[in-house]
């Protein structure tokens, strides 16, 4: 092992190394090195002369090994941040996108009684919208019984007892429930997309990112169920492909949907649509 260096140098070369291997290396090294040496990223500026402890030097060493592997830097940090909050998040859940905190706030722009959150993955949207209102009623449902063991702890750790979790098929485990609003971020990618070989989708669970050929699937299942479900005036709100919005809105129209609206996410695409539920 080599000799232990500052961690202004830890930082500076692990960014180098791996320029190849991500978009945001400097970044991803500063995380790395917290994650290896326990200390905050403040910490890197406020004292880079510090010498690293020989542990912690092979910890970052390994980890900067596995991340020019391919392996997400949530992945090896164990979390994510998220809205205000971070969660944990492992190989079985999607990692949280900065594209679905625009679903949130979409959510969040007038309240809400009850909230259905479809394919909760970690449980980062039902979280969010539990913690900005305690006294909604929440169910969050997901097929995978291993995300949902993810979810659950995270909502435990951030103090979202509200949150009732279901193992099933999207509306199957709440078919006699009605919401004031369903959102969700369905799987849209589709089987012949050539994404998920690319970056961290490599290792992401394939439930949570594959709907079927088209992409559509999933949210098509979600649009059409999604009027049984909900109280007259309820609303859905639904994360979707950069190219699905005009099938997306096509839809929640044929569901008897009105006040369709689009979202865009931080690059100007469109990603988040909903709409309201006629009130019959
Ligand atoms: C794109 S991920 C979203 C996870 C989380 N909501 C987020 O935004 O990070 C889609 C989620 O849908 C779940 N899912 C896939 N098929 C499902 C089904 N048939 N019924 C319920 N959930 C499903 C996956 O397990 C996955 O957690």
């Amino acid at each position: 092992m080599t000799t232990p260096p500052t961690l202004a140098e830890a930082r500076r070369r692990a960014g180098q190394e791996l320029a190849p291997v991500s978009a945001s290396p400097a970044l991803d090294a500063e995380c790395l090195l917290a994650c290896a040496t326990g200390l905050a990223r403040t910490r890197f500026r406020a004292h880079p002369e510090e010498v690293l402890k020989a542990p912690a030097w092979a910890r970052f060493q390994h980890l900067v090994e596995r991340r020019l592997s391919g392996e997400p830097v949530a992945h090896l940090t164990g979390h994510r941040g998220f809205m205000d909050f971070e969660l944990r998040v492992g190989p079985a859940v999607l990692i949280p996108r900065p594209e679905t905190e625009h679903l949130v706030e979409a959510a969040l722009e007038r309240s809400a009684a009850s909230v259905l959150d479809l394919g909760c993955g970690s449980g980062c949207v039902a979280i969010a919208l539990a913690r900005a209102w305690p006294e909604a009623d929440i169910d969050a449902v997901d097929v995978s019984e291993t995300a949902l063991s993810v979810a659950r702890a995270n909502a435990r750790e951030l103090g979202a007892d509200q949150i009732r979790f279901h193992a099933g098929d999207w509306y199957a485990p709440v078919s006699r429930q009605r919401y004031s609003l369903i959102v969700s971020n369905p799987p849209y990618i589709g089987a012949d997309e050539a994404e998920p070989d690319t970056g961290d989708l490599r290792f992401e669970p394939r439930q949570a990112l594959i709907a079927g050929p088209t992409g559509l699937e999933a949210i098509r299942i979600v649009i059409q169920g999604a009027p049984a479900q909900l109280h007259p005036g309820g609303q859905l709100w639904l994360e979707h492909g950069y190219r699905q919005g005009p099938s997306v809105r096509e839809e929640l129209a044929a569901a008897g949907f009105t006040a369709i609206e689009t979202r865009h996410d931080l690059a100007g695409h469109e990603r988040i649509s909903g709409g309201r539920l006629e009130a019959s």
